[in-house]
Formats: structure tokens, C-alpha cells, sequence
């Protein structure tokens, strides 16, 4: 049996498909991170992130998945028995509300239904009943990866900023694929990861953290040391690093932000959105149903019902198997209900085509059987309105 085989390829909400002159950058031996060479990068490349964010805050870069940079963002603001109001959708809202838990916070869950975006109203409404300000902050999840949805970061952050809570948002399948002015919107605290729109594997996370939450770091008592951010604000002053930094990572994202720059954000966000209506009116050609309605339907990652009598990891090990490629499941409860394509970063119409051919040869093999030239037309059809 030949070996030879077509490249694997991502198309799962991060890690995304990199660049090779991302990877090429990688590939060079590290330099060193006290050198002069390593400091201009760094210096340069937060220059880059804050543009990118449209900030005049602080920005820093962390070796540690998105993860690690949600714990940051409450280990620097959120003492134990503070209240923390967390807008939970799904999987990784809540997450934010299990790392404030684990600092001992004093959690309220806002819920909203997986596959629908914060009601802003709902939200209103309950800051407006905190009148002795107990909320100390409120965790938001811009783009919910777990089900595919966007939330209106714009209207959700002003409502907080109103309140006078601090905002901690993670950006960390938006960021980079769509227009977040930080500043304008008022966000106190924003958080990505290197995996996603950034274009690079997984590695480093990245904090923006805002003069309201420096001052909410001041007086906050929570133990912290790799996370804490007065030290890498304090070597930044410098140039430098507080620890040894993933220097070949943060060289290669300075790559990544050139060719973002020379796309340019306005055009990226044009992408992203033109890959959404292209997959939707793909997949609902191919007669299955999107889990979220157009409304709020995420411009990176689009979750899909599998068709009846057909199982989700039939789909995705077929796709793997034929075309070597991948597609996400559902997590946790939604787990083998729905599937998720990413279409984030570096990924182009030609991928959301060639991933919707694809898609309906397994569906075809596995019994559902609907013309495949419906789909693409669709797809194109979307593309060409956009
Ligand atoms: C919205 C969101 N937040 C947080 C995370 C956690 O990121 P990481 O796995 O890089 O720690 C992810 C990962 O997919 C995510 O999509």
C-alpha cells in the first residue's frame, strides 16, 4: 500500500492550518532571549498586537496555551470572595467560571442556551439589581467556540463598563478574525491564543490588560507568580522578558501579524465572514441543519447536526479516513450531537469548497444521498454576495 498520502488538513476550530513562511521561522535555530535581536522582535511584536487591538493598554505574551491566560486575567484581578458574574453558553464560558471558582470567588452563572449569544437585555437587567455594586467582574466569551456562536461584544461590554465592573473577555477565536477595537469598546481585560486566527500551532496566549484592571491588581490578594502581570510589565518596560520566552514562537508571530497586516484587518474580517455564509448555504444545501441560526452565527467556526441515522463520528472518521481531513465534534453534552468546522486563520474559499465536496462524498457513502453540485453552487453563490 503506497504511503504516500494528501497532507492531513485542519479544519477543526484551532489548531489552524499555518503558513509555511510561519513554519519556515519556527524551523531556524532559537536565539536568545537576553539578546538585543529578541528584545526589538518583542518590542515590535506587541506593537503589532496592541494595532491589531487597537489599544493603547498593555499587552503581554505568555508560553502557555489560552488557557493560561484566563487564569491570569483572574489570578491579577479577582481575590477570593469576590463576585464574579460569568455569561455561560457553553464550554469554555464555562471555563472562566471554574478557573474564578478554583481562586475562590464567589460565582454567578448567567446562562444563556447553547446555540444562542448573551441575551444583552437579560444582562442589563441584572446589572442594573446589583445597586450595592457586588459584581466585581463579569466574564464574557466573545466567540463560543463550543457551539459556534458571537455575542455582541460591543453592546456586552458597555453595559459592564456602565456598571462599573471590570470585563474580562476572551477573544480567543475572534481575536484576529474580526475588528475588536479595545478601546473603543471598553474593554478592561481581552485575552487570545496563538492557535487560532493568529496562524500559528499552539504555544503562547496573549492578555491585554487595561488600566482598570491594573487597578484592580493593586489590591488583589490572589497568590500568583508565573501569571503575575506587574512582572512582565516590569520587563517590558526593559524590553525584556520576566522568564525565558518561547522565542521562536514569539519570532514567528511576528511573522504572522506582517502577513495579517498586509491583508489587513478590514479584509481578514470580509474573509472570515465570506467562509461562514459559504459553509452555511453549503451545508444547508447538502440538506443538514446549522445548530445556530444566522443571527449569531460564528464567522470562524460553524456547528452542524449530522443528518438522521447517521453519527457524528462516522462523519468525522470518514472525512479523516478518505480526505485526510479533520473536522471538530461537539464537546461535552454536545458531544457526538453536533460537529464543527473551523474556518479560521489560514483558510481560504478553496478549503471551504473543497471540505463541502468532500463532506458530501462521505455523506453519500454513509446513506445520505443528495446531489453534490447544489452545494458548491450555494457555496459560490454566498461567496459572490459578500
Ligand atoms: C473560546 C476559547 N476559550 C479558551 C480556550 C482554551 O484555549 P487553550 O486550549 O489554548 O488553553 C479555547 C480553546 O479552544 C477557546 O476556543
Amino acid at each position: 500500500m503506497s504511503t504516500l498520502k494528501p497532507s492531513q488538513f485542519l479544519m477543526i476550530p484551532g489548531p489552524t492550518p499555518v503558513p509555511s513562511a510561519v513554519l519556515e521561522i519556527l524551523a531556524r535555530p532559537p536565539i536568545g532571549h537576553r539578546s538585543t535581536e529578541f528584545s526589538n522582535i518583542l518590542t515590535a511584536v506587541s506593537k503589532d498586537l496592541q494595532a491589531l487591538a487597537q489599544t493603547k493598554e498593555d499587552v503581554f505574551i505568555l508560553t502557555g496555551s489560552a488557557t493560561l491566560a484566563m487564569e491570569a486575567a483572574i489570578s491579577n484581578t479577582i481575590s477570593a470572595g469576590d463576585k464574579v458574574l460569568c455569561l455561560v453558553g457553553g464550554a469554555f464560558g464555562e471555563r472562566w467560571a471554574n478557573i474564578a471558582q478554583a481562586y475562590g470567588a464567589r460565582v454567578e452563572r448567567l446562562n444563556y442556551q447553547p446555540g444562542t449569544a448573551v441575551d444583552v437585555e437579560q444582562l442589563a437587567d441584572k446589572l442594573k439589581a446589583d445597586k450595592e455594586k457586588t459584581i466585581k467582574a463579569v466574564t464574557v466569551i466573545h466567540n463560543e467556540t463550543s457551539t459556534g456562536v458571537l455575542s455582541d461584544l460591543r453592546q456586552i461590554a458597555h453595559l459592564i463598563r456602565k456598571h462599573g465592573a471590570l470585563s474580562l473577555v476572551d477573544a480567543v477565536t475572534s481575536f484576529g478574525a474580526i475588528n475588536i477595537p479595545m478601546d473603543e469598546w471598553r474593554v478592561d481585560v481581552m485575552l487570545t491564543g496563538s492557535q487560532k486566527a493568529l496562524m500559528l500551532p499552539p504555544g503562547l496566549s496573549m492578555v491585554f490588560f487595561g488600566s482598570r484592571a491594573w487597578a484592580a491588581q493593586a489590591t488583589c490578594k490572589s497568590p500568583r507568580f508565573y501569571t503575575d502581570l506587574a512582572r512582565y510589565k516590569k520587563s517590558l518596560a526593559n524590553n525584556t522578558v520576566p522568564f525565558t520566552a518561547n522565542v521562536s514562537f514569539v519570532c514567528a508571530l511576528q511573522k504572522s501579524l506582517q502577513l495579517m497586516q498586509e491583508e489587513g484587518l478590514a479584509a481578514i474580517q470580509v474573509r472570515h465572514f465570506k467562509l461562514k455564509a459559504m459553509v452555511r448555504a453549503g451545508v444547508r444545501a447538502l440538506g443538514l441543519k446549522l445548530f445556530v441560526d444566522d443571527d449569531f452565527a460564528s464567522p470562524t467556526i460553524t456547528a452542524i447536526l449530522p443528518p438522521d441515522k447517521i453519527s457524528v463520528g462516522d462523519i468525522r472518521q470518514a472525512l479523516k479516513q478518505d480526505f485526510n481531513i479533520v473536522v471538530a465534534d461537539g464537546q461535552e453534552s454536545l458531544q457526538g450531537k453536533i460537529f464543527r468546522i473551523g474556518h479560521m486563520g489560514y483558510v481560504f474559499e478553496r478549503d471551504i469548497l473543497m471540505t463541502l465536496a468532500c463532506l458530501h462524498s462521505v455523506l453519500k457513502k454513509l446513506g445520505h444521498d443528495v446531489p453534490a453540485q447544489p452545494a458548491i453552487q450555494a457555496a459560490l453563490q454566498a461567496a459572490s454576495n459578500k
